[in-house]
This record gives structure tokens, sequence and C-alpha cells, in this order.
């Protein structure tokens, strides 16, 4: 039994592998949450002691005793307006408008599995994997009552929440605020782990101590962003890799979201976590109930690594349900930056066949291939073949491409419209406009109101008739714009507070219904690269195309910062033509690849303009990555550098499950005049130790695992019980002559 109440001290304790998560319900029924880390046991009640706080107010019973307040109490959710001032769960109203509520115990269940959440993706778990809390509280005078949900995966050290808001009073209340959970830490100095970014640089670390006063990661763009994704890491100032307590905090939605961190008088951090409060308005008519998302925790006392781990392991096994999870992803080519628009059968036909006979098993047909698509300003929503570019339809094309041995796979956009396309045209109230307003263009187009069912409906229709006509492998599923202009036509005007988190819903609604009809159909998302990289996709897409930014030192620092909380199997990433369009640079094609192993490795250029050496070169990445693609998509991942301690080199390191192989990768990006040899440690298993398994007997050979410092990358294998001369340095070294007189250098060694 992970999950057990103990009835004399009212004490609920959830129990994974390593962690302990403990509340218990306080005075007057309040809940108050005790503690998450480190695996304990017994009661810990000891950790919440009530004590006097001038101007933190006391509620009503206990006005004499004076201890007692909201605002210092740790809890598990939060109301609003009756004394606590810190960063709230709630704002509602009800039929006077009158803000308040303060929620009491009611009840509780203890139920075998793992809950579901209405409406929107949220993790699932195997026979006997999980267990479910269920603790019920009500708020008196509104009626409305709270359903706080708990899944606690034992083995995967994972606990997931949410929260479920029912009116079951006799008028209607307004919502303003309704985030899914709150999480206090009433002891310890934190550092904030955030990932910020823009479009080109998606998820850069951002790591600072939590201080007095209240820090915010939000989006209010209407997806997920390329600014702030919805995952944040609290770390012992000291913790790094491999030591030190961290906890994650990664919500499972796609829209806009809202993360406040607030260290309070008394010490204690808090973070609530949610959907985004502006512009949100709910109303709940009595009976009616509003389902937060689920936000996934996971606590690690051996570091940031590990937090990491448990968070690829978890969205692998336990939320992505694509059969395409754990599968080996096929190696694509994508026409995108070997043509955007301009393009017709033949030439795709005839980077097909280039790209078959080097051994790319799918050809993606990227933007450009319906309507009126000839440039950037036209033809979204029109999901019909244009004929005049692909003469015989779509169907010609991929029986040549399934010829040539390879499968086929599409680009869409279904979210969106351009004014000028036949779907606007005749239905313009679909689009997201303000009435008596000329609507802000992103990239020349609109968004489609997905709260509305009518759209979903069309947009159901017309995906699953191309996917039931065609032989269509992939989908690559594109969103190229933020939402503005939020103002549904199918709403009154006193919900229109509600559309921006409808839209989500009827994503969510759209996805469900076509991969539950298409589950062999394998799902990239991409939102102009990774401006919706997060877990409420991840549920549908096993891979999400990580940045448009293709250049591979651009990316190095993008995959790190992804990796933090998502696998690399989820990575989308490719090789592309060099000098990059979006940089300028060249980067020799094997650094190229390997950086894109760190990912689900594709291409992206017309690989007939390759020389004949490059060719061959491409052959054998593709059939190194055929060796190691399961070792890459199931290994356990390790990142071996900081870049916030040194931009010189990136390493990361795979290690198979059974921990007898692993594949280490070395990028260094910069070339310097001097630099000092940088030596990277392997890990595997023990906190960066040395790893028993990776028993290097000695380095019998320095010079070949040692290189002067330049740009370039590699990669080798070490095998249990390998000496060195079996493992294989990256290219950048082999290809070095092995002079004595290069070893006083900057160098690049690995530590075993
Ligand atoms: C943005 C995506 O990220 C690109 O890969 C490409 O698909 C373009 N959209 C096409 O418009």
């Amino acid at each position: 039994m992970s999950i057990s109440f103990q009835v004399q001290d009212r004490l609920f304790t959830l129990h994974t592998r390593t962690t302990t998560y403990q509340m218990q319900i306080g005075p007057l029924g309040y809940l108050c949450h005790l503690y998450y880390g480190r695996r304990a046991e017994g009661s810990l009640s000891h950790l919440y002691r009530p004590e006097e706080f001038g101007f933190s107010p006391n509620p009503y019973p206990l006005r004499l005793q004076k201890v007692t307040s909201l605002d210092t109490m740790p809890q598990e959710y939060t109301g609003c307006n009756t004394g606590d001032f810190r960063v709230n769960c709630l704002t509602v109203s009800g039929a006077e408008g009158a803000y308040g509520a303060e929620f009491r115990y009611v009840s509780h269940a203890i139920l075998p599995g793992k809950y579901a959440v209405e409406g929107m993706p949220s993790a699932f778990a195997g026979a006997d994997e999980a267990e479910t809390l269920v603790i019920t509280l009500a708020d008196e005078v509104t009626g409305l009552e709270l359903e706080l949900y708990y899944g606690v995966f034992e083995a995967r050290d994972v606990i997931t929440r949410a929260a479920r808001l029912r009116n079951a009073g006799e008028n209607a209340l307004t919502l303003e605020r309704a985030a899914s959970l709150c999480l206090d830490f009433p002891f310890g100095d934190w550092d904030l782990l955030h990932f910020q970014g823009r479009h080109n640089m998606e998820r850069q670390v951002v790591r600072a101590p939590i201080t007095g006063g209240i820090q915010t990661a939000s989006s209010r763009r209407g997806a997920s962003s390329h600014q702030h994704n919805p995952f944040v890491i609290l770390a012992e100032q000291d913790a790094t890799e491999d030591r030190g307590d961290c906890c994650g905090l990664m919500l499972v939605y796609s829209g806009s979201h809202r993360t406040d961190v607030e260290r309070d008088q008394t010490g204690s951090t808090r973070v609530v976590m949610g959907i985004q409060d502006s512009q949100f308005r709910w109303t709940l008519a009595p009976g009616e109930h509003f389902q937060t998302p689920e936000v996934l925790l996971t606590f690690s006392h051996e570091g940031l690594g590990q937090l990491s781990r448990n968070y690829h392991r978890f969205i692998r096994g336990n939320l992505c349900r694509s059969p395409w999870v754990n599968r080996r992803r096929p190696v694509l080519i994508n026409n995108w930056e070997a043509t955007y628009f301009d393009f017709d059968t033949d030439k795709i036909i005839s980077i097909a066949r280039q790209a078959s006979a080097l051994g790319v098993e799918l050809l993606v047909l990227d933007d450009g291939w319906f309507g009126s698509r000839y440039d950037e300003n036209r033809g979204l929503g029109d999901w019909f073949v244009n004929e005049e570019k692909l003469p015989g339809g779509l169907d010609r094309l991929i029986s040549e491409v399934n010829g040539l041995g390879m499968q086929f796979g599409l680009w869409v956009e279904p979210e969106m419209v351009n004014e000028d396309s036949d779907l606007y045209r005749a239905h313009p109230d679909w689009a997201l406009t303000l009435p008596g307003r000329a609507p802000t263009m992103g990239r020349n187009q609109l968004v489609l109101d997905m709260g509305r069912e009518d759209v979903v409906e069309y947009l159901y229709q017309r995906l699953s008739a191309l996917l039931e006509g065609h032989n269509i492998s992939y989908i690559k599923w594109d969103m190229n714009r933020s939402l503005t202009d939020v103002y549904s036509r199918a709403l009154p005007p006193e919900r229109q507070g509600e559309a921006a988190h409808r839209y989500v819903l009827g994503v969510y609604a759209l996805l469900e219904r076509l991969t539950a009809r298409f589950p062999e159909v394998l799902l990239e998302g991409c939102a102009g690269g990774g401006g919706r990289f997060d877990a409420g996709m991840l549920a549908y897409c096993p891979q999400i195309w990580c940045s448009d930014d293709t250049d591979a030192v651009e990316r190095l620092s993008i995959q790190y910062g992804t990796s933090f909380g998502y696998p690399v199997s989820a990575m989308g990433a490719h090789v592309s033509a060099c000098p990059n369009h979006q940089t300028g640079r060249t980067v020799s094609l094997d650094t190229r690849a390997v950086v894109a192993m760190h990912g689900t490795f594709g291409y992206e250029l017309d690989l007939n303009l390759l020389t004949e050496a490059e060719k061959a070169a491409v052959r054998r990445q593709i059939e190194r990555f055929h060796r190691y693609a399961d070792l890459i998509g199931q290994g356990d991942y390790y990142r071996l550098t900081d870049p916030a301690r040194t931009s010189d080199c990136y390493a990361w390191q795979t290690v198979s499950p059974d921990k007898a192989e692993a594949l280490v990768s070395v990028v260094i990006p910069h070339v310097r005049a001097t630099t000092p040899l940088i030596r990277v440690q392997l890990r595997g298993a023990g906190g960066g130790r040395p790893v028993p398994g990776f028993r290097v007997r000695r380095v019998q050979r320095r010079e070949r695992l040692r290189c002067p410092v330049r740009p370039g990358g590699g990669q080798g294998v070490h095998r249990r019980g390998a000496d060195v001369q079996r493992l294989r340095p990256p290219p950048a070294v082999r290809r070095l002559p092995q002079r004595s007189d290069s070893l006083g250098k900057g160098a690049v060694t690995w530590i075993p």
C-alpha cells in the first residue's frame, strides 16, 4: 500500500520508492501539507507548528487562541479572501459578488489504480502500478466542493495531482483562478530552475536562488510557449547533477499557464501551478464542475540527473499513449529546409530517391502541399491537395515514395486558417477575432476557435478523410502563431473568459479522437519548432519538433534544457544544410549527426546536393543510428557537462537499462587558441562515483582519448568490462594524427 491514513493523527502518508508525501487534517478541518521529500517513516506532524505572526489574521473560531492563521499554514489547496495573503489557488465569487472560500475536510477514499482527468490528457497506470487518494473538502458558504486527487506511482517515484471543483450550492459561482495545486516547502533554501526562451532558442535553463517576493513563469499565448515552459524545479542551492534534493513540477497542459513561486515571511516557499488566470473567468452553474489539469511531481535526493530520468521514464511509460513511444522511430527526411514552398512531385521524388538510397525510411512532405499554399500568406485551412504542384494528387506521390521502400508522412496545421482560403470564406465566424477590431495577425494567419464543436468536428472529418484515403504513416501537427483576439462567437458575453481554456480542450478532443482512430500513425507535435513542447502534447505525440533552429551548436543548449524534463525519444532533431539557414554557421556533418542523434534523428536538406563523400558519411550515420537507436531511445540519460560552468564542451551519455552498454557523445562547440584539458566524468549509476559496471581497466593508449580542442563532435560506445581500446573515440579524435606533440594542447579525455 503506497497510501495510508492514520485515523488517530488524521494523517495521510503517500510513499513512493524513495520519497514520502505527508499531510494532516489540522485545526477546524484545514488540510495541512507537512512534507514532500526523501523517504521518511512515521508522523512528521512536528514539522508544522502554528506560531503567531502580526498581521496574519486568525479564523473566527480561533480568534482568542491567535496563533493559527491561514497566512502561515502550509496548505494543500488554498481558498481566497479569508486570511492567506500568499499566492493562492482559487479566486471565486458567489451570488452577491463576494469573493471568498476556505476548504475544510469532508471525506476521503483510497482507490486502486490511477484516477482519470476529464477532458484533458493525464498519466495512466498499468495493473497494480498506482493508487489514488481522493480527498473531498468543502467551502460551507458557497457550497463549492473541492476534490483533491493524488496518484501515487510507487516504483516510478512520481506523484500526480489534480483538483476538481464542483458547485454543490444553489447559486452560480464565478471562478477567476483555479490552479491545479499548491505545494508548500516549509523549510529549506531553494534555487528555482525554469526553462525560458524564444522562437529558435527554446527551454534555456535559468537557475537562481528563491528570495523574498514572488517569481512567476507563465504564458498568456494560448500555447505553453517558446518563452516559458510549464515545468519548474526547486533544487537545494548546492544540488548538482548527482547530489542534493530537488523537486520537479510539470503541468500536463498545452495552453496558457502560470506558476508562481513565493518565499514568504516565515521562510516557507510556496509553488502554485495551473492554467493562466489572466482573462480567465469560468461560470460554474449549480451542479457543474471544473476540472484542473494534472501536475506530475517527482522528488530526487540524488540530484537533477535522477529527477530528469524519473520524468523520462514516466513520460515514456505512463503518459504518452502512442504505440510508437517505445518503438524505434524511422529515420526521416523532411523537405522543409530543402525546398520551403517551392516544390513539385518531381522535386520531392528526387529527394526521396536519394534519401532512400542512403537508408532513410520515411519521407515527410512539409508545408505547401494543399490549397493555394504557394507561400505562407494563403491556403491554411484548405486541406485538399494542390494538384498543380502535385499532379496525380497525394496517391501518385505516395505510391512512388512507397515504391522506393519508404513510408510517407504529411504536415498539417489544423488549428489555423488564412483569410485567403476557402475555409475562411465559408466560415469567417470560426476564427478568433474581436468584434469591431481588425484582428492581430501572426504569420498572416488567424486561429480557429477550437472551443467550437463544429470546428472540431469539421477538422476531425477532414483529417480522417486524409488518413483514411491515403497511405500516410506519419503526421507533423504544427501551430504557427500565438492566440490573440480571444473571443468566441459561440459563447455568450459572460462566458468569454472561458474561450482560451475551451480552445485547449478542443485541441485535446480532436487529438483524442484522431489518435484513437489512427493509433498507428506516428504523430510529431510542433509549434514553430518547440513552442508547444509540453506534457499535454506528449500524451498524444511521442515526439515534438524541438526547435526551428537546426544549427547543431545552438541545438546543444536547446536539447540540453529540454532534457531536464523530457526524454530524448521525444525530441525531434534533424541534420540540416550548412551554412545553416538560421545562423549561417558551418558545422561538420559528423557533428550535426551527433547532435541530431540526441533526439529522434532525421535529415532536413536536399541530399542530392551532398558530395559523394558526404553521402557515404550519411549512410554510415544512419547505420550508426540503427545500431544505437534502442540505446538512445530507451536508455537512461545522463548530462555529463553543465554549460553554466563551461560552454567549451557538451557531453552526454545514454546507458542501457541493463547497464551493459553506454553511448557517450561529446561536442566541442567553440574554437579557442588555448584550452586546458577537459575531463568528462562518465556516469551511469551511483551518482557520479566510479560505476562498477563501467570498469575501464587502464588508459593504455592515452593519446587515443585525447584531441586538441577544436569544434566537432563524436560518439563512443562504452561496454561493460571493456578496456579503452574497445572504446571508439569521437571521429574528431580518430582523424587527428596521434602525435605526442599535440597532447600538450587542450584536450578532451573521458574519465571512466
Ligand atoms: C514551422 C515548423 O517548425 C517548421 O518545421 C515547418 O514545418 C514550418 N512551420 C512550415 O510552415
